[in-house]
């Protein structure tokens, strides 16, 4: 029997091992203390219970465009949805990266609605960005200090206790995969570089699915970093100590620091050890700030807004180097020890000089064939082909969201469902990503449907949107037929445009605007509409 009033329940939501680290570090820290504890995984908490918790800590993570991860679907939807009222002293801690839209949107909302169902909040909800050790470690001691007052120690508390997180250090951990080939799949005339990248998986045990994603750990230019330091008036030579070794400051910035993506976030502790009174109007201004962050990088900062700071203040300012994940557009059916990914270049124009993507750059001119690179598997479950093979698919990507369709064809090739690609570039003499692979799959009779939208191949632009409106009767039909629809490319406008154009087809058939909404919605219930948007 529960003694509810004296234990603290701990739930964690956790993908990657994260929020479930952090978690685990609130447990050990408060049965430290001598308290009762009880943690337990989302997916294994009883949502029906939580009326009866007392005291309940919850650390979950933010994934997908703002949404809660895979594992905390149905604890999320039961205490948005479903919970009536709860008695419970609560405390919410959301792990997120601010450099989304929506950040540690699911630790928000949940700490919104369990003071709607009548929790008393024992500590302002968390957030803990992408280098989350120290905010999450700092946020557990507190949170857990302020349930202390309503608990009864059940035991003596410990004479010890080693206050750190139990992590897996992803760089450390990750495979260190060879590039097999890398090539440009875009012709001398196109006005993006995209590449072809082959990474070879020996002996690395990992075992992918067709849309799952592929995280590649890469490293700031050692050019740009001379800029910045020269900028910063930095020596390069000065020795940072992490942990229990001392490394070079300009080693430190290309491997470990996020240089080329700006947050909000990064810029209020910037300005707070700067003291720019033009910075803190900027700051004071959410959209305005936001807009600066996407087409600016720390070096635009530290120029924009010149002001003394010192190396340690410096790095305590900056995010850890994250991996950027790419689909992989490869099968393992063809090749068990290889994974295929598409990258585009990132050169962004801006303030006469040319801002490189970190990883996408890495790649590009640093990492030749033969070279090792650290890489980690990122299952993506909510994009999945159907277990039965005979259904029909309806694969709709622009740009690099072709890839996790070509690892589509591979995996289907020779199986009986019928394969259909819509599929968006700029200009078909340049752009036209697998071209010829593609007329493979359609020789071989893997391909039994391609259509293209080359947008800038005439005075109007065309896009996969409309070709889904001009070939609205087949679509539907494939669909009466049990099709499944796959979209992968850019979130903000080919995933809005095909979602759009489709309730549009539904509401031609002559649905109205609601039901046409509604129909569209059963169709992402039943999983035969499944995004991979970025
Ligand atoms: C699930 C998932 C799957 C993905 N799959 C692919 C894929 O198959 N192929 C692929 O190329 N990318 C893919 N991405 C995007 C990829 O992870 C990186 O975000 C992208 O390569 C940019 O990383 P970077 O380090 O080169 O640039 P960063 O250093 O992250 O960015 C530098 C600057 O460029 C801007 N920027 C980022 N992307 C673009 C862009 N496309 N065009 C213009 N400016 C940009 C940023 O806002 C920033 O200001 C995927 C992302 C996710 C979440
Ligand atoms: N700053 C950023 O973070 C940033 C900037 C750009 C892209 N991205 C991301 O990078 C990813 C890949 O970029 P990419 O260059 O491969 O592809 P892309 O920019 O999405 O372009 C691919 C094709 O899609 C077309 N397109 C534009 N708007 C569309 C719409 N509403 N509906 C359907 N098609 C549309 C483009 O046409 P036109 O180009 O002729 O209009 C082009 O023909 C995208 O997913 C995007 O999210 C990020
Ligand atoms: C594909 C992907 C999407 C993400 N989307 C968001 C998001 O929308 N908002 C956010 O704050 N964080 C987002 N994150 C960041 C994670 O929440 C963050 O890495 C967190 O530390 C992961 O914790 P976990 O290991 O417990 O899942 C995303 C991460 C990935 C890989």
């Amino acid at each position: 029997m529960i003694d509810y009033k004296n234990t603290l329940h701990i739930v964690y939501g956790s993908r990657t091992g994260n929020a479930k680290a952090v978690a685990m570090l609130g447990e050990g820290y408060a049965k430290s203390l001598g308290f009762n504890v009880v943690c337990a995984d989302m997916p294994g908490f009883n949502g029906a219970d939580l009326a009866q918790l007392e005291n309940v800590m919850i650390c979950v993570s933010t994934h997908g465009e703002g949404e809660p991860p895979v594992q905390a679907e149905a604890f999320y939807e039961y205490v948005t949805e479903q919970a009536t009222a709860i008695k419970a002293n609560y405390a919410v801690l959301g792990l997120g990266d601010s450099s989304y839209r929506y950040y540690c949107q699911t630790g928000k909302d949940l700490d919104q609605q369990l003071e709607q169902l009548g929790g008393t909040r024992m500590l302002e909800v968390g957030t803990a960005d992408i280098d989350f050790e120290d905010a999450s470690k700092e946020w557990v001691r507190a949170a857990v200090d302020a349930f202390s007052v309503h608990l009864k120690p059940v035991q003596a508390p410990a004479d010890h206790f080693v206050f750190e997180l139990d992590l897996e250090d992803g760089t450390r951990n990750a495979y260190r995969a060879t590039l097999l080939e890398k090539r440009m799949l875009t012709g001398p005339d196109s006005s993006k570089k995209v590449l072809h990248v082959s990474l070879g998986l020996k002996n690395s045990g990992i075992s992918y699915l067709p849309g799952d994603a592929i995280g590649v750990f890469g490293a700031n230019s050692r050019l740009y970093v001379d800029e910045l330091l020269a900028e910063l008036g930095f020596d390069k030579a000065h020795g940072v100590q992490l942990g229990d070794a001392t490394r070079l400051l300009k080693e430190v910035l290309i491997n470990d620091y996020e240089l080329t993506l700006l947050t909000p976030l990064v810029m209020k502790k910037y300005a707070a050890v700067v003291k720019h009174p033009e910075l803190d109007r900027l700051l004071a201004d959410k959209a305005a700030s936001q807009a600066y962050a996407d087409v600016h990088d720390v070096l635009d900062l530290v120029r924009d807004y010149k002001g003394a700071l010192s190396i340690d203040d410096f790095l305590s300012v900056l995010r850890k180097l994250s991996q950027r994940l790419y689909s992989a557009a490869s099968s393992q059916r063809d090749q068990e020890e290889v994974v295929d990914i598409t990258v585009k270049v990132i050169e962004n124009a801006g303030k006469g000089r040319i801002r490189n993507g970190v990883c996408s750059s890495f790649l590009w001119h640093r990492l030749e064939v033969g070279d090792k690179v650290p890489v980690s598997l990122e299952a993506i479950d909510k994009f999945r082909l159907p277990e039965d093979s005979t259904l029909p698919i309806i694969m709709i990507g622009a740009g690099t969201g072709i890839a996790p369709f070509r690892g589509f064809l591979q995996e289907r090739k020779g199986t009986r469902g019928a394969n259909w690609l819509i599929f968006g570039e700029r200009n078909k003499s340049s752009d036209f990503l697998y071209q010829q692979e593609l007329g493979e799959f359609q020789a071989n009779g893997t391909l039994h449907k391609l259509s293209t939208a080359f947008s800038r191949d005439q005075q109007e632009k065309i896009y996969v949107s409309d070709v889904m409106g001009k070939e609205s009767e087949e679509l539907l039909r494939w669909l009466d037929r049990g099709a499944l629809i796959y979209v992968c490319g850019s979130k903000d406008r080919l995933a809005k445009s095909v979602r759009k154009r489709l309730v549009q087809l539904f509401k031609e058939q002559g649905l109205s605007t609601d039901l046409a909404k509604a129909r569209f919605e059963a169709l992402k219930a039943a999983k035969r509409y499944q995004e991979e948007v970025y």
